[in-house]
């Protein structure tokens, strides 16, 4: 069971309190290497099904190579690969955290797995569309297990107001939560970027 792998309660209490003092938090070794890897060779299982990714929703939908260089392969519940699936899960419980603890009402989570081929980005944006608001809460799980500086592909979490950018490293088991309003960007990364991107959702919506 994943929960016998991961104590959630600490790291999901320093999460929540990131999330409400600053927008954001991070957590490192939430996947043991070795999860990280199954994770890794599940994604790679995979590869033929990825599909470019694009910028807006629905009508406004726009593939732009130069904004947004990652594939994605969207995750559902019942088919996702075994450790997958168990991440999934442990992102539900820290959802459902997250609603005792801040009082989000945070109904569902979507997410894919993503891939930046070398020397791909993705400039600064934000998460929540401009017409809808659903996506309150991103997070991040790095899978790039030899992932060193100098490789690029950072993180940039731009302050709300002023101040400098934060910078975080894509380490592997490192898991990234912030406000899906917050502006980010995605450096251009050196090396083959891999991730499990989510967004916490607000409302449950059935397509
Ligand atoms: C995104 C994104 C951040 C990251 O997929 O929208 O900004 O660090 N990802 O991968
Ligand atoms: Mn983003």
């Amino acid at each position: 069971m994943f929960a016998e792998r991961i104590p959630p309660t600490p790291t999901f209490e320093l999460l929540a309190e990131g999330l409400t003092k600053k927008g954001f938090a991070t957590a490192d070794h939430v996947l043991s290497l070795q999860d990280v890897l199954v994770i890794l060779e599940e994604m790679r299982a995979q590869e033929h099904a990825f599909k470019k990714s694009g910028i807006g929703q629905a009508n406004d939908y726009t593939v732009l190579h130069t904004r947004r260089g990652d594939y994605i392969k969207w995750l559902s519940m019942e088919t996702a690969p075994e450790v997958t699936k168990m991440y999934l899960q442990f992102v539900h419980q820290l959802r459902l955290f997250l609603n005792r603890y801040c009082f989000l009402g945070l109904q569902d989570l979507e997410a894919h797995f993503t891939k930046y081929p070398v020397g791909t980005r993705y400039v600064r944006h934000v998460d929540a569309f401009s017409k809808d608001d659903n996506r309150r809460i991103s997070i991040v799980l790095y899978i790039n297990p030899s992932w060193t500086n100098g490789d690029g592909g950072e993180l940039l979490l731009y302050p709300k107001s002023e101040g400098t950018p934060e910078k975080i490293s894509p380490l592997a088991g490192r898991l990234v939560i912030f406000e899906s309003t917050i502006e980010h960007e995605v450096l251009p990364s050196k090396i083959e970027r891999h991730s499990i991107t989510g967004w916490l959702l607000h409302e449950k919506r059935f397509f």
